[in-house]
């Protein structure tokens, strides 16, 4: 009689349904077109994005709708409004912007020069707060910042920094909870139902499209910024994003990220310390 073990049952491999087939399809076309590369996004947001996107465009599927983006690059430039997800907020997650201010800010002034590359900017309202910060601790004069983002709408709202009004008053309250030395209205003039920032406070930013997907390193930086951008791609793209970041970092560069995100896990995690877990900070080590 025969008594070796029985095999193990084969795993069950669910085959994609049809909407997942036309997702990847639509991911497909749109890099081959117009060479964005959302490819490597996790899918089940990317998902929830093209569905929204369709009812907006009262469209009956997501055959269809690539079928308008491939004959239509203005159906596309909408549809990378839904992608792209351009939401933010000024001084966002205040403890990020108090942990800048005490603990990476101090070192950055060693440096004669600081250059930040602030990844996925979104319309500004991170860049905008980061400017004051430094401003405020006598580092602005010495700083670039590279703010960049693969939306050009949104880059182009960022350059304006006008702000809606209506938001002020969260802004004012995170501001001083990120340890604002001012009065927050110091820095804009309000207008109608807009806040119009203080122009200087962006003497010093290089706004440029780049896309952590398909482009490659443009500058040596001390101080990387990128926040609630890598939540979205799978861990194949968030290496890719974070190797960049190791790149352009210089010798025990910092490197910032959203509170959801984390360098754990990642082919990275060993090439960095932690130096505020909670607010997300990071410092280079080799
Ligand atoms: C949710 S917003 C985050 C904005 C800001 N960093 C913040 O935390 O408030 C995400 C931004 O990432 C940008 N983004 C998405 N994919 C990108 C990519 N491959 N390269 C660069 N930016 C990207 C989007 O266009 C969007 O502006």
């Amino acid at each position: 009689m025969n008594h070796s073990p029985a095999p193990p049952p084969t795993p069950q491999i669910q085959p994609p349904s049809d909407g997942d087939i036309e997702l990847r399809l639509l991911m497909e076309a749109i890099y081959l077109k117009y060479s964005y590369d959302f490819r490597n996004y996790t899918g089940a947001s990317q998902k929830r994005r093209v569905l929204y996107a369709l009812a907006q465009f009262k469209l009956p599927s997501i055959s269809v709708l690539q079928d308008r983006v491939l004959r239509d690059s203005a159906v596309f430039g909408q549809l990378l409004q839904y992608l792209t997800i351009p939401v933010s907020e000024m001084f966002r997650d205040p403890a990020y912007f108090l942990a800048l201010r005490q603990q990476v800010v101090p070192l950055l002034h060693t440096y004669p020069t600081v250059k930040i590359w602030v990844a996925g900017c979104s319309t500004g309202e991170e860049v905008f707060s980061l400017a004051i910060l430094l401003r405020e601790e006598g580092l602005l004069e010495r700083s670039r910042i590279y703010a960049t983002d693969i939306n050009p709408a949104s880059l182009e709202k960022a350059r304006l920094g006008i702000f809606p009004l209506e938001a002020i008053r969260n802004y004012t309250a995170n501001y001083q909870r990120a340890g604002g030395r001012q009065a927050f209205s110091d820095y804009y003039t309000a207008a109608y139902d807009a806040a119009r920032f203080d122009p200087s406070l962006c003497r010093d930013v290089v706004f440029a499209d780049h896309s952590l997907a398909t482009d490659s390193v443009f500058a040596e930086t001390q101080f990387v910024s990128c926040r609630n951008v890598l939540i979205y791609f799978n861990r194949e793209l968030q290496d890719r994003a974070l190797g960049l970041f190791h790149e352009s970092l210089s010798h025990r560069g910092f490197l910032g990220l959203g509170a959801k995100e984390s360098i754990d896990f990642s082919a990275y995690a060993d090439r960095f310390e932690v130096l505020a877990r909670p607010e997300r900070l990071f410092r280079k080590t080799s």
